[in-house]
């Protein structure tokens, strides 16, 4: 059970549109409750028009801050006084924090990734080589955080080749990582067999498989992939995608879609209060909501 609300409960929250079906309230309630926290996470509707006036409203209010989500994370930049440089090479922001009156936008996904890599299969991206597949917003934050967190090469295959180029030419621009590269995600190609053989880790970026399009074949048969590699795919929805199942049977370790989404608002959670968020509380929590939903 939580606190009662007083004056001196402490507010953050989510700002979406639709935001009814958010899952991040439960999980933030459940970890301000692990701890002990006087603070409340409330899920505000907000459409595009009122963008800017709701945003301003977090310094009005004195909220410690909201988390950010569709369709909001790109727009929400030109109302922040500051943007970090993780959110500014993402282009995107799903985290603001509020300090003294100014208002800083974060991107916590990258993070929230590496530490689902981290506490569900032990895995530290560094000197590794990855394969990513696909290259919409949430490759862009995934290839930005394993090439900072030192991957020895990333290789990114796109349906569309020149949204892969121009990933690779922004993770090449920002990290120390030099081995990027492109090939087309198509498994009749050469290329991309090599690629699937030699990667030690493959991330599933694509919306392929996610409900209620789950039979849909996936991009990449786990059958080229090498059977000591880790498999992750980030959709949640279904909690096991066909890729999951089909990496298992392989042999491969698999990590499934929640950790990134629990753990990017654990990351939220260290931002807004200073604590080292209860992250495996919060993955637990965001599990038992998705079976019940689902
Ligand atoms: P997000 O920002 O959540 O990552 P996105 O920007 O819409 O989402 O990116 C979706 C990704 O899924 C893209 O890599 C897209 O490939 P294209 O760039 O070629 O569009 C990929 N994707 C979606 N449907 C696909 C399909 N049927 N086959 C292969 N890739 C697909």
């Amino acid at each position: 059970m939580r606190m009662p609300i007083s004056g001196k409960t402490q507010i953050v929250g989510v700002m979406g549109d639709p935001v009814a079906h958010s899952l991040s309230p439960a999980m933030h309630q459940a970890a301000f409750a692990q701890l002990g926290l006087d603070w409340v996470y409330v899920p505000f509707h907000v459409p595009p028009d009122q963008l800017g006036r709701a945003v301003k409203g977090i310094a009005a209010l004195g909220l410690r801050g909201v988390n950010v989500t569709v369709p909001h994370k790109v727009r929400v930049m030109e109302y922040l006084d500051e943007i970090d440089d993780e959110a500014r090479v993402i282009g995107a922001v799903n985290t603001i924090v509020h300090r003294e009156g100014r208002l800083i936008g974060h991107n916590t996904d990258g993070r929230g990734f590496l530490r689902s890599l981290e506490l569900e299969a032990g895995c530290d991206p560094a000197g590794k080589t990855l394969l990513l597949l696909g290259a919409g917003g949430a490759a862009l934050a995934i290839a930005q955080a394993v090439a900072a967190a030192g991957a020895k090469s990333v290789v990114i295959a796109n349906r569309t080749v020149k949204k892969a180029e121009e990933l690779a030419q922004a993770v090449a621009a920002n990290t120390a990582c030099k081995e990027v590269h492109v090939v087309p995600l198509d498994a009749a190609d050469p290329r991309m067999l090599r690629a699937a053989a030699d990667a030690e880790i493959v991330v599933q970026t694509t919306t392929v498989g996610m409900s209620p399009h789950h039979e849909a074949p996936p991009v990449l048969p786990a059958a080229l992939i090498s059977p000591e590699a880790i498999v992750v795919d980030i959709v949640y929805n279904p909690r096991e995608t066909r890729f999951v199942q089909e990496a298992r049977a392989r042999g491969c370790r698999v990590v499934t879609g929640e950790g990134m989404l629990a753990f990017q608002g654990a990351i939220s959670f260290e931002i807004w209060t200073g604590h080292e968020a209860p992250s495996l509380v919060m993955l637990e929590t965001l599990r038992q909501h998705l079976d019940r939903a689902g």
